[in-house]
């Protein structure tokens, strides 16, 4: 049976239908990051931003487990994604050949991997910025308001969010599809529902920056 599994990974449906369980997955994963970032609003001094990520560390292998699974998500998301790049510059001698718009295709479908790719970057960036730095002394809701207002963090945040918003615009409903799921009936649906999560979640996320930078560092009701 793992045999028959494994050799399933390795074909080329199978490494698909990995990247799409992968993916939503990860867009489960950003829903709750981003609902989770909207205690930030709850107050005017971060505390219930500082409370919520204590109540998360506190939560200890638990918490630890979520994070080992997270990056296995996106490790394998990545790894996939990359593999799909170069698998797919190999087969096009010209690699802007076929960009012109056919059938189904948009402009969020033909950038996937461009598009990918900055998340990426962003990504080490946002680590580096949150998860490796020490908060201890003036709390984490603190230090996402000196990243977030500085002018160079809060373009990179602003942009990165809108590269992902375009990612995400194809992602779910592409991914549906390639779980088999694409019944003429509810594809409309499945192709809304996407496009909303997408635009709900990197406006959401954008709208930390954006704010932060229109004040300078201040909640508009502090
Ligand atoms: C304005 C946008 C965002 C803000 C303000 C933000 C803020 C944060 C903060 C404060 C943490 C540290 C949490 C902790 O240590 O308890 C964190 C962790 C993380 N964020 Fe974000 N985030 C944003 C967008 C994103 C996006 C778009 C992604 C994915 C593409 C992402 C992926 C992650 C990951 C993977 C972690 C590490 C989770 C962990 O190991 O606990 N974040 N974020």
């Amino acid at each position: 049976m793992f045999s028959r599994f494994g050799a399933f990974l390795r074909s080329s449906i199978g490494k698909k239908s990995l990247m799409a369980v992968t993916g939503l997955l990860l867009i489960l994963f950003l829903i709750a990051h981003v609902v989770g970032n909207l205690t930030l609003y709850a107050d005017s001094d971060g505390a219930k931003f500082n409370a919520y990520a204590a109540q998360l560390e506190a939560l200890g292998p638990v918490k630890l487990l979520a994070e080992l699974g997270l990056v296995l998500l996106f490790g394998v998301h990545i790894a996939l994604g990359m593999r799909a790049i170069l698998e797919n510059r190999e087969a096009r001698p010209s690699r802007y050949k076929d960009l012109a718009p056919k059938g189904n295709r948009t402009f969020a479908s033909m950038t996937m991997s461009i598009t990918g790719l900055v998340v990426l970057v962003f990504l080490v960036i946002h680590i580096i910025d949150f998860r490796m730095a020490d908060f201890s002394e003036q709390g984490l809701a603190a230090l996402v308001v000196e990243r977030l207002s500085s002018p160079v963090g809060g373009a990179i945040y602003f942009v990165s969010m809108a590269f992902l918003g375009v990612h995400l615009w194809h992602a779910f409903q592409s991914a549906i599809q390639t779980l088999g799921f694409r019944h003429p009936s509810y594809a409309p649906a499945i192709l809304v529902i996407g496009r909303v999560l997408a635009v709900a979640i990197a406006v959401l996320f954008a709208s930390f920056p954006v704010l932060l930078l229109a004040t300078g560092g201040q909640w508009p009701w502090n």
